[in-house]
């Protein structure tokens, strides 16, 4: 059965965000590299390429269904971050409003009645979940180490051992 095309155009506005926040994550892993947290940006670029394999499995989807993609312009990430924490609190905010979009897929997949795109938006659905819960732990624990000193040197190279898994 085709997707209606209100539903295609959500999907569309999806994968924009998606992408959007590969390159914000690509901008905080630049930041740390640039003030000396090597592990941290690792984190960041695996990230960055996470989202970019969330951006994939929807653009993948929609050419499952006979759907065509358009990627629509993502804008230059230009906040400037003032410490770990700041940058971790600006993540907390950044995937709320990813979960609130991804939340709103679903609700019009719910009222199109299609199947298909509820089943994989669920994997989403439960993604923001991880995801707003490992934000949140490294918040806490950023709180508790402070900005500088040997614990954020051990924080960091624990934050290098993250690795892509593939979604
Ligand atoms: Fe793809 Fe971090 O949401």
């Amino acid at each position: 059965m085709a997707m209606t095309t209100n539903l295609v155009q959500a999907f569309h506005t999806q994968i924009q965000a998606e992408f959007q926040s590969a390159y914000v994550y690509l901008s905080m892993a630049a930041w740390f590299t640039e003030n000396n947290l090597p592990g941290f940006a690792t984190w960041m670029r695996v990230q960055w390429e996470e989202e970019t394999q969330h951006a994939m499995k929807l653009v993948d989807f929609l050419h499952n269904r006979g759907e065509a993609v358009a990627l629509h312009a993502i804008a230059s990430p230009t906040a400037t971050y003032s410490s770990p924490l700041d940058v971790f609190e600006r993540v907390r905010e950044h995937e709320q409003k990813i979960t609130a979009s991804i939340n709103a897929l679903y609700e019009t997949s719910l009222q199109e009645k299609d199947l298909p795109s509820q089943i994989v938006l669920q994997w989403f659905i439960n993604e923001q979940v991880e995801e707003e819960a490992t934000v949140v732990d490294i918040i806490e624990r950023l709180r508790m180490v402070g900005s500088d000193g040997p614990s954020i040197y051990l924080f960091d190279r624990e934050m290098g051992a993250r690795t892509l898994t593939n979604a």
